[in-house]
């Protein structure tokens, strides 16, 4: 998507091991008519999959989730990181963080990720493609169907797109980061 992506070009910055900081427009300070722009195009990308829910994660993936939930007229579940004591129907996965090398949960509440959804995963960036694997573990739970996976930054060379690729699962990046070796941003296309 040439907007994200001369962006991206334009305020994003590269940081030691492979990370890209977006602050300016999408994980701190945030461009709704950016934002707007990119689920529009997610919306148009996933134009013929039976969707009924959108899902993501907190805190980051919240933002790019409710716009695609409120074009596609959609409710939205987020996965939590804190295990809220009232959660009713909990479903819980571990994730591997391999930026702080360590694994923590994500819950939903099947009251939300239902049976028989068919569910849209919406996330800002897709690495080594871990909190993807939760995801689909707590679907699979939650005897929903995962029907795509859209990600805002793909960063290839960490390679998360292959493995959910490989799945089948049918997966959009709207930005895909090639490198950032030498602290060059080289993006696809
Ligand atoms: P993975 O899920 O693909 O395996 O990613 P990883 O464990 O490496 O990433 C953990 C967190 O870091 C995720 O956010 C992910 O979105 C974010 N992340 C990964 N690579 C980059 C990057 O290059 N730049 C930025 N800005 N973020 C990156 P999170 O910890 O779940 O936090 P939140 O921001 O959604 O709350
Ligand atoms: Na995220
Ligand atoms: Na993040």
């Amino acid at each position: 998507m040439k907007a994200l992506k001369e962006r991206i070009l334009q305020d994003g910055k590269c940081f030691e091991g492979g990370i890209l900081k977006v602050d300016n427009f999408i994980n701190h300070q945030m461009d709704p008519i950016l934002m707007k722009s990119m689920a529009v195009e997610f919306v148009r990308r996933f134009a013929s999959t039976d969707i009924n829910k959108v899902m993501t994660i907190e805190a980051s993936g919240i933002a790019p989730a409710i716009m695609v939930g409120y074009l596609l007229e959609l409710p939205v579940v987020f996965a939590k990181k804190k295990k809220p004591s009232t959660m009713e129907n909990m479903l819980v996965t571990s994730v591997y963080s391999f930026t702080k090398d360590r694994s923590y949960e994500v819950c939903v509440s099947s009251d939300y990720l239902c049976k028989g959804d068919k569910v849209l995963f919406i996330d800002d960036f897709l690495a080594n493609g871990n909190a993807a694997k939760g995801v689909i573990d707590l679907v699979k739970q939650a005897g929903a169907e995962l029907v795509g996976m859209g990600f805002l930054i793909e960063k290839a060379f960490q390679h998360g797109g292959d493995y959910l690729r490989e799945q089948g699962i049918h997966v959009e990046s709207l930005a895909i980061i090639e490198s950032l070796d030498n602290c060059e941003i080289k993006m696809k296309e």
